[in-house]
């Protein structure tokens, strides 16, 4: 036995697995439609009550949940308790209309502690660690996820939130944690901060990093990896689940966040037409959870698409890396774009930071991308190799992802930052 053993559902058999997801399945469709009279209406209204759920497949059969759910009954409409029974409320603000609220109970903070220590866990941390969190505290279950989860591995907590960029600098420097976590575009920037102290990022004392809460690709990791000389792995998670932690990349593999199944139930379906999409092929991912007292969530439309691929490092199901969310998809002359796609790309020139923003805007009756892209320090952008840098991004934007794209070079920090998500996508069509 090793010192910090797995937990015992992480290897269990996929018999094991499926039979506890139906019997908590169960649990919860009957939670949800006894407790929260807004699921109560959605069922009946649909044709259908809980006993219908006897397999896993029948879930098919029960109504999606989306955001819009939520917002209609804001603040805590949709919950399944009391609002007195709620130990904790957050929130995501989103960039238009309300807040989505979603709440947990006692047991619920004790169950996302547990699947956030084991995703910390699974990213190679071990108690004794010292952590240092830099997603937000507060509303956004960012920060707040991280630290109860690495508390309850046994880490040692840094909790410094988002933000003041050089004193984190200050404090990697002088506490000298093992781990970080961070959306990795803040990464970025704080691996930026270290070069402009005349620090060497690489000889920190980081030598893991558990980054998400936004897309990055594998391009990114390898550029984060080498940066900092770390292993980098994905966390996911959405609020309306739980938050992060609903799955997590196992270090060992690095291929896809293994999802937490035994307490999230994964689907994709075709995002047009809502049908199930089979295992390995892509479409909207929508999660059922399996234990949660307080908002049981039912089928929730995440938005994220991805496809589901069988377990590596675990039985439990892995889900490829996220390339994008649908409301993030640039429609570009008839032709589908993922901030993603171009990521990719601008990592393959030397001569470009990986700091971007795609904008968009309309000349006449056509969309117009322009990429909006830094320049490393050290090299111009009215320099020869910048210009040439340019003209191949702009080359293999039209090669490889099929659109035409301006590229607009910029000097060091002339592309926004952002201490949590970064806004990838800058629409400045006039609204129709
Ligand atoms: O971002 C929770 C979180 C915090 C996850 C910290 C990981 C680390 P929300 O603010 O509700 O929750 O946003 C959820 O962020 O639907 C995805 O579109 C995106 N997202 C989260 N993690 C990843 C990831 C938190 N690893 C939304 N890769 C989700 C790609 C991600 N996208």
């Amino acid at each position: 036995m090793t010192a910090f053993p797995l937990e015992p559902i992480e290897t269990a058999s996929l018999d094991e697995l499926r039979a506890l997801q139906l019997a908590r399945l169960q649990a919860t469709l009957q939670h949800a439609y006894a407790n929260s009279p807004a699921y109560r209406v959605k069922f009946n209204a649909a044709g259908v009550r809980p006993e219908d759920c006897r397999t896993l497949a029948d879930l098919a059969k029960f109504p999606f949940t989306s955001k819009a759910d939520l917002r209609d009954a804001y603040p805590f409409g949709m919950f399944a308790v009391p609002r007195q029974q709620c130990a904790r409320i957050h929130a995501s603000s989103g960039t238009t209309g309300k807040a989505t609220v979603v709440g947990y109970t006692k047991n619920d903070i004790e169950t996302w502690s547990q699947v956030m220590a084991r995703s910390i866990r699974a990213s190679g941390a071990r108690p004794g660690d010292m952590v240092h969190v830099s997603y937000g505290y507060g509303l956004f279950t960012g920060g707040l996820g991280a630290h109860y989860g690495a508390e309850k591995l046994g880490l040692t907590v840094v909790p410094f939130g988002g933000g003041q960029t050089e004193r984190q600098v200050q404090l990697i420097n002088d506490f000298r944690p093992d781990i970080i976590m961070v959306t990795p575009s803040y990464m970025l920037a704080i691996a930026d901060e270290f070069e402009r102290q005349g620090l060497d990022p690489s000889r920190c004392s980081l030598r893991l990093g558990i980054f998400g809460a936004e897309p990055w690709t594998n391009d990114m990791r390898m550029a984060i990896e080498q940066r900092l000389g770390i292993d980098a792995v994905d966390i996911y998670g959405l609020s309306e689940v739980m938050g992060p932690g609903v799955a997590n990349e196992c270090v060992e593999t690095k291929d896809g966040p293994t999802i937490w199944e035994d307490h999230f139930y994964p689907e994709i379906i075709d995002p047009d037409s809502g049908g199930p999409v089979a295992d390995g092929e892509f479409g909207e991912l929508v999660f059922t959870s399996l234990t949660k007292e307080a908002l049981p969530i039912i089928r929730y439309r995440t938005r994220d698409l991805t496809r589901l691929l069988p377990g590596t490092a675990r039985t439990m199901r892995r889900m490829e890396k996220i390339t994008g969310r649908s409301d993030d998809m640039m429609i570009v002359r008839g032709v589908n774009v993922f901030p993603t796609q171009i990521e990719e790309l601008i990592l393959r020139r030397g001569e470009l930071a990986p700091h971007y923003q795609c904008i968009l805007t309309r000349d006449g009756p056509l969309d117009c991308l322009t990429v909006a892209v830094e320049t490393r320090p050290g090299t111009a952008p009215d320099s020869q190799e910048a210009q040439r840098a340019a003209q191949l991004l702009q080359h293999e934007i039209k090669s490889f992802i099929g659109t035409t794209a301006r590229v607009e070079l910029r000097a060091e920090g002339g592309v926004e930052r952002s201490a949590g998500k970064a806004r990838r996508v800058l629409d400045q069509r006039p609204r129709t």
